[in-house]
């Protein structure tokens, strides 16, 4: 498979920011004494929709109000999976009237909404990203990541109310605390990995499951580099470090940056800022 051929990253769920804010702090990134500028933020998401859509995807919209400040960060509604829709269950309560907002949204719409067990926490597409679809039909794993956002106890019923392989993977380093900024799926061989969030036994199971990995070095990774958003041969990234830059053009991607600094002070850029619709985690002939 060529560049480009990622089977999901055409669709996607987008947040107008017309209530973000540092208003809590529940992550290493957040102070709640840094302003965000509004106007600001404003205009840095519509130039990554607009972004988006240039580059070929379809971005539908779920609106904000004053009691979700992070609602912004779609990429943690939940898991899709072709026509189901599992909801996130929060850590933190700051987060937790998220869920039914994002529930209802994909409940009229037609998803069949299925719920993990109450007692489990999991953070959506922000701790799940698949893996490794073939072009003839073989189904992805979906690494699931853990320990700051989500359980590991998630993984077996995330599997059963999906019908997708799921691999947990240990986060860490609390700075990155979701999967989705430490790992970003280009096509079915190559991918952003950023080992510093991961243990040697984490590090190791990647380097199983991804044929091409582009390391990223602990600078990038904390700039959020891995937290980038693939649609087509376009990688939409919060900054493009040179090395990674030409990397991904020997491969046949066409990286752009666009600026999230506004959402980076909650912890969060381009990958966060999206949830991709149009992903199904069971080949077509329902095995792996
Ligand atoms: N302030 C948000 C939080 O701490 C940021 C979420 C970032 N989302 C992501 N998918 N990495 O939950």
């Amino acid at each position: 498979m060529a560049a480009g051929d990622l089977s999901w990253g055409r669709h996607f769920l987008c947040c107008r920011p017309t209530h973000f804010g540092v208003l809590y702090e529940i992550n290493p990134w957040m102070h709640a004494e840094v302003a965000v500028d509004p106007d600001r933020a404003l205009a840095q998401w519509e130039g990554l929709v607009a972004t988006l859509r240039r580059a070929g995807a379809t971005v539908d919209e779920i609106t904000q109000d004053e009691e979700v400040p992070d609602l912004v960060f779609t990429a943690n509604a939940g898991v899709v999976s072709g026509s189901t829709f599992v909801p996130a269950h929060f850590r933190h309560p700051e987060r937790q009237p998220e869920t039914e907002r994002f529930a209802t949204w994909f409940a009229d719409r037609g998803f069949s909404v299925e719920r993990l067990p109450a007692e489990l926490g999991h953070e959506g597409a922000g701790d799940a990203l698949p893996f490794g679809a073939d072009d003839r039909g073989s189904a992805p794993v979906l690494l699931s990541g853990y320990r700051f956002r989500s359980d590991a106890a998630a993984t077996t019923p995330l599997s059963v109310l999906t019908g997708a392989i799921v691999r947990p993977l240990e986060l860490v380093d609390e700075r990155l605390y979701h999967l989705d900024i430490t790992f970003c799926p280009l096509d079915d061989r190559c991918a952003l990995c950023a080992p510093v969030g991961w243990d040697r036994y984490g590090t190791k199971a990647i380097e199983s499951l991804v044929p091409e990995p582009l390391w990223l070095t602990d600078t990038e990774a904390l700039s959020f580099t891995a937290n980038s958003v693939v649609v087509g041969t376009t990688v939409v990234m919060p900054e493009v470090p040179p090395r990674v830059g030409r990397q991904l053009e020997a491969w046949g991607f066409d990286p752009v940056a666009v600026d999230v600094g506004e959402f980076l002070k909650a912890g969060g850029a381009c990958r966060c800022l999206t949830l991709a619709l149009d992903v199904d985690l069971v080949a077509p002939t329902g095995g792996p």
